[in-house]
């Protein structure tokens, strides 16, 4: 997707519609970023194979690969 220089990804994911960044490690719930400052930890997605990152205060960047968090993001989940 193209974004504008210096958005976070998870301003890309709700400009663009995206329904939710991560889902819950117990009932799988899907959840989506809600304070955008880092606080609510709702925003967590695996960004350049790294889980856990806080979408909202991350910005993108040129071929960055972006992936919805399922559970705690451990890789053997
Ligand atoms: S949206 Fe709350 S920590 Fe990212």
């Amino acid at each position: 997707m193209r974004v504008p220089a210096g958005e976070s990804v998870a301003a890309a994911v709700l400009v663009h519609a995206l329904d939710h960044t991560r889902t819950t490690p117990v009932s799988h719930a899907p959840r989506a970023p809600f304070c955008m400052m880092g606080v609510c930890f709702e925003c967590v997605m695996e960004i350049d194979g790294i889980a856990n990152r806080q979408a909202c205060l991350v910005p993108v960047a040129e071929g960055m690969q972006i992936r919805r968090q399922h559970g705690t993001g451990r890789i053997d989940e």
